[in-house]
């Protein structure tokens, strides 16, 4: 993981993903310990405006909106299948959407996003990168809206798969 400087701070990935480590492994309940990380990575990473975790129901392909940071959405709950949420949900891709405006299977929040990344998270223990993303069961996902146009890379992307994998427990917690 890189360190970039933006927007005057200077974001060193690995080091914030040891932040990150340090609060899912900290005191607190599920629900808690996930609301102090997005404050922590809405705090620290300039483009991410807007950063949450959408839940899968147990038994149910739909999502319900769990911890964010950011402004409150009226999306509290998503069908698999729609919106950019949705569709990363029903495929168990990345979606990295530089440019939401062009994006025809989109559910605005605010007119003020223009790009946004979704990356799924799998069951605990139930994913294994080898087999594929198909083999692992989507418990919920990181849902990350930025204001400026194009603002994930894949330094992003390497860095959210990695948070996935570390949050997996607790986001498989909070299922209904
Ligand atoms: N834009 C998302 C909806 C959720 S908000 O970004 C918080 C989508 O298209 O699924």
């Amino acid at each position: 993981m890189l360190a970039v400087k933006e927007a005057g701070l200077f974001m060193d990935y690995a080091a914030i993903f040891g932040e990150a480590e340090a609060l899912v492994s900290g005191p607190g309940s599920p629900a808690q310990r996930l609301q102090a990380l997005c404050d922590l990575l809405k705090a620290k990473i300039p483009h991410y405006d807007w950063f949450g975790f959408y839940v899968a129901e147990a038994g149910k392909p739909e999502l319900f909106l769990g911890p964010f940071a950011g402004e409150p959405t009226e999306h509290t709950r998503i069908a698999f299948g729609k919106g950019i949420c949705g569709q990363a949900a029903a495929t168990k891709e990345v979606f990295l959407v530089p440019d939401v405006s062009a994006a025809d299977n989109y559910l605005a929040c605010s007119l003020k996003v223009k790009s946004e990344i979704v990356v799924p998270v799998f069951a605990p223990g139930g994913f294994d990168y080898d087999k594929g993303r198909g083999a692992g069961e989507v418990v919920g996902e990181i849902d990350i809206d930025s204001h400026t146009k194009d603002a994930f890379t894949e330094e992003d992307r390497d860095f959210l798969d990695s948070l996935a994998i570390l949050v997996a427990q607790d986001v498989a917690a909070l299922r209904q």
